[in-house]
Formats: structure tokens, sequence, C-alpha cells
């Protein structure tokens, strides 16, 4: 497993039907992580795989053990991870159905526990400035470009939710240069930097964000609408990044 590539995935990717080949539960010094370590047949690979929200979609995003998540796949010697997060798009040109590959971020959560330090533990400083790993974001980037989909990219703010945004916020977050928003890449990014885990994310978008198209319907129908189309891209390009052709270690 340590050659492999982990999984964190997020809402609505049960519906991709991936293949569980095992689950391990799995305790960590900060608690369960939000569910099983699991391991998934993808192509030809079989990768491990933490369900962010767990199983039955029970943690909300300000609820997740995200310490615990990156804590159990480092244990399993997992050196990169790719999170598949759904997010809105707030950029013109980014379209509901599209994938994208966030080269920054902006944290707007509060309250997240954000690092294995402190209370005790050595304080850490993260290097930050680069919150993605370059070098994951370009082969996830290369995967959609060759299944033949735009290969976006651009600032990833991260919002607390559970709520959705107001027209205003996301106002603020295009001033702010936001490309597009969703709840869960931090504290998730920032911990796999502490443990030293390459960590990209391959985002779907699911809906235009709050007050962009009043055209469209709400989110929730527009989720409704676009989900499917998301993960069928996403899927494809799964299938594509693993089957089997390249190291993982990078
Ligand atoms: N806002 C925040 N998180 C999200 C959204 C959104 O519009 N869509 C999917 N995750």
């Amino acid at each position: 497993m340590s050659d492999t590539c982990a999984l964190i995935v997020g809402s609505g990717f049960e519906r991709l039907g991936l293949e569980v080949v095992t689950r391990s539960p799995t305790k960590t010094p900060y608690g369960e992580p939000s569910s099983p370590v699991l391991t998934v047949r993808i192509g030809t690979e079989r990768v491990a795989c933490i369900a962010r929200h767990g199983e039955g979609h029970a943690f909300a995003p300000h609820e997740i053990n995200y310490r615990a998540n990156l804590w159990a796949l480092q244990q399993r010697g997992i050196r990169t991870c790719i999170g598949v997060n759904t997010v809105g798009a707030i950029a013109d040109g980014l379209l509901p159905g599209d994938l994208a590959v966030p080269d920054q971020l902006i944290d707007y959560t509060s309250g997240r526990v954000a690092s294995f330090g402190g209370a005790g533990a050595p304080v850490v400083h993260a290097e930050f400035a680069e919150p993605f790993s370059p070098v994951l974001r370009g082969r996830i980037a290369v995967a959609i470009a060759d299944c033949g989909y735009p290969p976006h990219a651009g600032t990833y703010g991260v919002t607390q939710g559970p709520r959705l945004e107001t027209a205003a916020e996301i106002n603020r977050m295009h001033r702010d240069g936001c490309a597009m928003v969703g709840m869960t890449a931090m504290p998730e990014a920032v911990l796999a930097r502490e443990l030293g885990v390459d960590y990209a994310i391959c985002a779907v978008v699911v809906n235009y964000a709050a007050g962009r198209r009043a055209d469209v319907g709400s989110i929730d129908v527009q989720i409704h609408k676009f989900m499917a189309a998301g993960l069928e891209r996403l899927a494809t390009v799964l299938g594509r990044l693993f089957d089997g052709s390249r190291p993982w270690a990078l």
C-alpha cells in the first residue's frame, strides 16, 4: 500500500459505485476516522479510501474528524492523497458538471482543529504558500485533459457551512479571487501537509454558487440535476489516474 495514492471522497460519491474490497475499522490518537479505511478497486489498482462524511453521510463539514482521517491514512504508509470534493462555481467559465483542480485556497472556516500541534504536542508552522502538491495537481489535470474534459484550476474558498453562502459572501469571495466554493478543503489540506502527505484536490462542480445565476433554480435543485454528470466524468478520470501505469511516490 505504501506506493499507492489514497482517496478521501465526499458527498455523493457513494454513487460512484466503487467496489469495496476490504474495510479496516481504525482507531487513532485523535479518535476514529469518518469511515473505516476502505480498499476500493479502481481501474487496475486497489486504492485506500475514506468516506469523508461517513458511509451514511453522518458528519457535516465542521464535524468531520479531519485529523483522524489523515492520520489513519498516513499510518498505513500513504504518502499521496487525492481529495475529491464537490464545489459551487464562482468564476465565469466554470460550469456545473466540470472538474477542477484548485491551485490555491482561502480559508474562511472558523473553530476547526487545524493542526496536529499544540495542546502539549510540538507547535507546527507548516509551509503553506503552495497549499496543494504541484506535481499531483499536474497529474490530475493531465488525466482530466486526457479524458477530453477542460482541466479548470483556480482558488478554492473554504466556507464553514453547513449552511450555504449568502450572495454577498459569494460576491466577496469573487472579489477575493475565489473560483469555486466548498466546505471541506480545510483543514484537510494543511493536515496532509503536516504529515508529509502530498495532497491535491479533484473538485466536482455541482452548482453555481449562491446568487450567481438566478435562472437555474435553487442550489439543491441544481445539485440533483448536475451531480450525475460530474460523477460520470470523475469516474472516467479516476479510471485514467489509477490505471497502474505510474508509480505514485511523487
Ligand atoms: N457552497 C459550499 N459548498 C458547496 C457548494 C456551494 O455552493 N456546492 C457544493 N459544495
